[in-house]
């Protein structure tokens, strides 16, 4: 007899947070993964007319409120061009909990799940979770996921495999031609393709694509979130896209680990997707700018950078003991191998903080170069 369940014993919490106490309280701190920015006016003046209302004192629909879901069907109308079904979104607890229910409902104990290396933590854990065996994946060497490597990686075991566009901790952007392959090799393998898509409205060059415009089977599932396009980390509010028969299974999970989404942040939530879209082009602006300041300074300090074309992240390559210095002198970055074995020899900077400490950041890791070349 075991004291706890073996699915669990391989899932250590995250490396990142033991870098964020290792540095001081003034550190400048580059290590976070969510935007700087406040949630918009008009989000929050919807969740406090829904609570002053009095409508969000008990349980809504498992799978969320039908006018926060119907929002989300014409969000995939207007960002995807695809009609979707109201009914096949689940609202959940966050991008976290739309990822762990792709992830119950398709992963079975001994199932490979092919994910990109470094990649988002969960992917790893959530396989773990599941029972299943994770297939980390190496990328090319501007950090996109090789479609061609995907397919190669898959055996008969393979039950999904993950798409993360723009990706943490990378910033990369998988371009249209990649994305539709994914959605050929889901469909003529027969695996499923689990898209996260929680950055796609964080683009600087280019164009974000879901493998879900593409598919001709219902081989893929979309993840996405507030949390990153409305600056609404905290409301924990996600959604699940998936066909009929998969929300179907996935709301099996859903319904008994969460029942709902919290009540005021779909109502939030309705508002963000129907409101105004300006909001996120002005925080986009503001990340482009900095992303453009980082890699100028990266360049200038001799730090070689793929350059991200999304999301809030650079990835530059650093030298040994690079971050240990870094973190010394008070900027907290994460090493590259918190996300996966091939992420050693980099370190992930977040770019969601102001230019002064951005440039500030810089030059004390221009020191830090000096210190251990
Ligand atoms: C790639 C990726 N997917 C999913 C999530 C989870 O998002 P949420 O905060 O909505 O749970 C994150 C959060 O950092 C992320 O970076």
């Amino acid at each position: 007899m075991t004291e706890f369940a073996r699915r669990v014993e391989r899932v250590s919490i995250s490396g990142i947070r033991k870098v964020f106490e290792a540095a001081g309280p003034d550190a400048i701190n580059l290590g976070i993964g969510q935007p700087d920015f406040p949630t918009p006016v008009h989000v929050r003046e919807a969740a406090q007319q829904a609570i002053a209302d009095g409508v969000v004192d008990a349980y809504t629909p498992n799978k969320g409120i039908l006018p926060l879901r119907e929002a989300i069907a014409a969000k995939h109308q207007r960002d995807n061009g695809i009609a979707v079904d109201p009914e096949n979104v689940i609202a959940t607890s966050g991008g976290s909990e739309a990822l762990h229910l792709a992830f119950q409902a398709h992963v079975d104990q001994g199932d490979e799940v092919i994910f990109p290396d470094p990649g988002f933590v969960s992917y790893d854990a959530l396989t773990h979770i599941a029972g299943g065996v994770p297939r980390p994946l190496g990328l090319r060497d501007d950090l996109t996921m090789d479609p061609a490597a995907v397919e190669d990686a898959i055996t008969e075991d393979t039950a999904a495999f993950v798409v993360n566009s723009p990706a943490n901790p990378t910033g990369a952007v998988q371009s249209k031609a990649d994305i539709k392959e994914f959605a050929r090799i889901a469909d003529e393998h027969d695996v499923l393709c689990i898209s996260d898509e929680v950055y796609e409205h964080i683009v600087f060059d280019g164009e974000h694509y879901s493998p879900l415009e593409f598919a001709e089977t219902d081989n893929v599932v979309v993840v996405n979130a507030c949390s990153k396009a409305y600056s609404m980390t905290g409301w924990r509010l996600g959604w699940v896209t998936g066909s009929h028969r998969r929300v179907e299974r996935m709301l099996r999970v859903h319904q008994y680990a969460q029942a709902c989404a919290a009540a005021p942040s779909q109502y939030a939530a309705e508002a963000a997707l129907s409101g105004p879209q300006d909001c996120i082009g002005e925080m986009v602006a503001a990340f482009e700018q900095r992303r453009d300041v980082v890699l100028d300074g990266l360049a200038d300090i001799g730090l070689e950078t793929p350059k991200p074309r999304g999301a809030f992240y650079a990835m530059p390559k650093v030298p040994e003991g690079f971050v240990d210095e870094v973190i010394e002198r008070g900027v907290i970055l994460v090493p590259g191998e918190a996300f996966g074995e091939n992420g050693a020899g980099y370190a992930r900077i977040s770019y969601a903080t102001g230019i002064e400490d951005l440039k500030a950041a810089l030059e004390l890791m221009g020191d830090a170069v000096a210190a251990v070349q």
